[in-house]
């Protein structure tokens, strides 16, 4: 049995995570300040033993090495941040609080109670809009078009130098949009929040042709464990995404299927549904795919578990913090 000290433990990801350790019959403490977690994805977690929520932040350093000091984890599994990616030019230092300072209270609280291996939820969206698709992991990537982005390399970069100044076993991983159940932000989840506000209309950010990986949380799951049961060794980067992409019409055409309706669409216009938005995310898996890994599940199949997951649970769409 092992002991995981999980941030955003809470989360769509986070909770998927900390439900998977258990089922494994490892230890668990999961950290999170609740500000989009919700305590019912951990309904079956707060019944085990080896489950403790604590309820932090981790923009107070203090917080967090007295959580894990109390723990004295083997692994940190750090999934807490900001992550909407849309409205960073809103709150230009809540992606640096979040993303970047948060991070480096996580990983210098790892070192503090001599944990020697750190877990770090990244994304596609350091490549900002890359040339080379699909894109790998040591692709260039001069230029970053998102402060969530930028916010998130900068984390990477912390736990490179933690790596190589202190010998750590530290892990980024790079994901691409992940769909499944518990799913709370995202274009299914913005879709369906407008049609349930009008069925007749959908208004579409961009052209409709955004061409995107996606990958189901279960195909995410395999992969994290995969890397963290072969006992990583120093600064590791993996992408993680399918090598199927959809654009965003196609998906579009799968959520109203599912709901059996046909909205006219309105679109926006333009390559980019926003400013930071990658018209393109396609990324390269070989370095995991070399560890045994690959999706099982397509990408149509994701987009429908979503919708039935939110459609079941509508009351999401509501929620003020989502
Ligand atoms: N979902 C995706 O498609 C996706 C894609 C790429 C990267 N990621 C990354 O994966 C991680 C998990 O994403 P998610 O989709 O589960 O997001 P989420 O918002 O569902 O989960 C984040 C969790 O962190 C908690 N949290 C936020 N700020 C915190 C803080 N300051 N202190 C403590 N807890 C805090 C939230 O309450 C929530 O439970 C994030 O780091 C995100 O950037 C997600």
């Amino acid at each position: 049995m092992a002991k995981f000290f999980v941030t955003g433990a809470a989360g769509f990801i986070g909770s998927h995570f900390t439900d998977r350790a258990l089922a494994k019959g490892h230890q668990v403490v999961g950290f999170d300040n609740m500000s989009t977690g919700q305590k019912f994805f951990l309904k079956d977690a707060l019944t085990n033993k080896n489950f403790k929520l604590i309820e932090g932040d981790i923009r107070e350093i203090e917080q967090l090495q007295k959580a894990m000091s109390d723990l004295k984890p083997d692994w940190v599994i750090h999934f807490a941040a900001n992550a909407d990616v849309r409205r960073g030019l809103d709150r230009p230092r809540r992606d640096l609080d979040y993303n970047t300072i948060g991070t480096w209270n996580v990983v210098e609280s790892a070192r503090g109670v001599d944990c020697k291996n750190v877990l770090f939820s990244s994304t596609g969206s350091v490549y900002g809009e890359p040339k080379v698709f699909p894109t790998p992991e040591n692709g260039p990537f001069p230029e970053q078009t998102s402060l969530y982005g930028a916010s998130k390399l900068a984390g990477e970069g912390i736990l490179s130098a933690y790596a190589h100044g202190y010998g750590m076993n530290n892990v980024v991983f790079r994901f691409v949009s992940i769909l499944g159940p518990r799913y709370t932000h995202g274009h299914v989840f913005d879709f369906m929040k407008k049609l349930k506000a009008d069925k007749t209309k959908l208004p579409v950010l961009g052209n409709g042709k955004q061409l995107k990986s996606y990958l189901h949380m279960n195909d995410l799951m395999k992969g994290l464990w995969l890397v963290i049961e072969s006992k990583p060794q120093g600064f590791q980067v993996y992408n993680i995404g399918h090598d199927d992409a959809l654009t965003v019409d196609i998906s579009i055409g799968y959520i109203t299927r599912e709901l059996g309706l046909t909205p006219k669409l309105e679109y926006s216009g333009g390559e980019r549904g926003w400013i930071g938005d990658s018209p393109r995310i396609q990324l390269d898996t070989t370095k995991l795919k070399k560890l045994g890994w690959s999706a099982d599940k397509s990408l149509e199949q994701g987009v429908v578990d979503t919708v039935h997951y939110i459609s079941e649970n509508s009351f999401l769409l509501s929620e003020a913090n989502l």
